[in-house]
């Protein structure tokens, strides 16, 4: 069976994608910080196996590449990601406005939203592209776009979800030889902890779509930023 490797899979949307790739019977490599119970009970299936490590941290992350060895990887799905101390939840786009900038939650927002995904992608590299059609896929966001920002804030946030969709795109150009599909995933407005009850679609929903377009994505797609709908979004 194939192999899909998810970081951030203890809760939100990365554990309902850990759920639903178990359930279609491939084999998981979850990667998160802390657990949960349900990642623990799901744990106990032979399909995953679950590493806790510090995902921003280099010296973690080697040894984690280096514990999976040649093992081939059909997906690198990089999911973790935070909004900083920012209450989206609560306040929506009124969160993260113009006046209130912080250098540690840039940082914190930049390192775990883009470090970690350039990182692992090249850590991982020859194991996705020892796949037929190995994808390395970085959970952007609507909000990285700048064609569907008419509302501003939310500074460090987008400005990391922008940089992802750029990182992304040049992964696509410099590992197409290689046949790697590079591509920038918008969840939609999903009911996570991080979007709050307020949000638009449940993460089983999400999942599922994000989980067909990752099915059919080709080398035509790479470079991309495309929603869990199947849609393109604009830069
Ligand atoms: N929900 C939405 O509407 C929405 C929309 C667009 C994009 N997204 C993106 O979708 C992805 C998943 O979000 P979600 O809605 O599932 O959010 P969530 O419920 O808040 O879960 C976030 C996940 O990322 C992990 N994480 C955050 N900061 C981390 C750090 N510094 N080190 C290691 N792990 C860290 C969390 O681990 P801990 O439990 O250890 O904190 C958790 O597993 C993110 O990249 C997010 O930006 C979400």
């Amino acid at each position: 069976m194939p192999t899909v490797l998810i970081t951030g899979a203890n809760r939100g949307l990365g554990l309902e994608l850990t759920r639903q790739y178990l359930e279609k019977g491939w084999q998981v490599i979850s990667a998160s910080r802390g657990s949960s119970p349900t990642l623990d009970e799901l744990s106990e299936q032979p399909g995953l196996e679950a590493y806790r490590l510090d995902l921003t941290d280099d010296a973690a992350l080697s040894d984690f590449a280096a514990a999976i060895g040649e093992r081939r990887i059909d997906v690198l799905l990089n999911n973790a990601g935070t909004m900083g101390r920012y209450n989206f939840a609560e306040l929506g786009l009124k969160s993260g406005r113009f006046g209130s900038f912080d250098r540690s939650e840039w940082h914190e927002i930049l390192d775990i939203n883009l470090c970690t995904p350039m990182r692992l992608a090249e850590l991982l590299v020859d194991q996705v592209a020892a796949c037929e059609r190995g994808r390395i896929i970085t959970i952007s966001s609507m909000l990285g776009s700048m064609g569907l920002n008419t509302v501003g804030g939310l500074y460090a946030y987008r400005a990391s979800k922008a940089a992802v969709n750029a990182m992304m795109k040049s992964m696509a150009v410099d590992l197409a030889p290689r046949g790697i599909i590079a591509i920038a995933l918008h969840p939609g407005f999903v009911r996570t902890d991080m979007s709050g009850p307020m949000a638009e679609i449940e993460a089983v929903d999400s999942a599922a779509g994000m989980i067909r377009v990752i099915d059919d994505v080709t080398l035509e797609d790479s470079g991309k930023v495309l929603a869990w709908d199947g849609s393109e979004l604009p830069w």
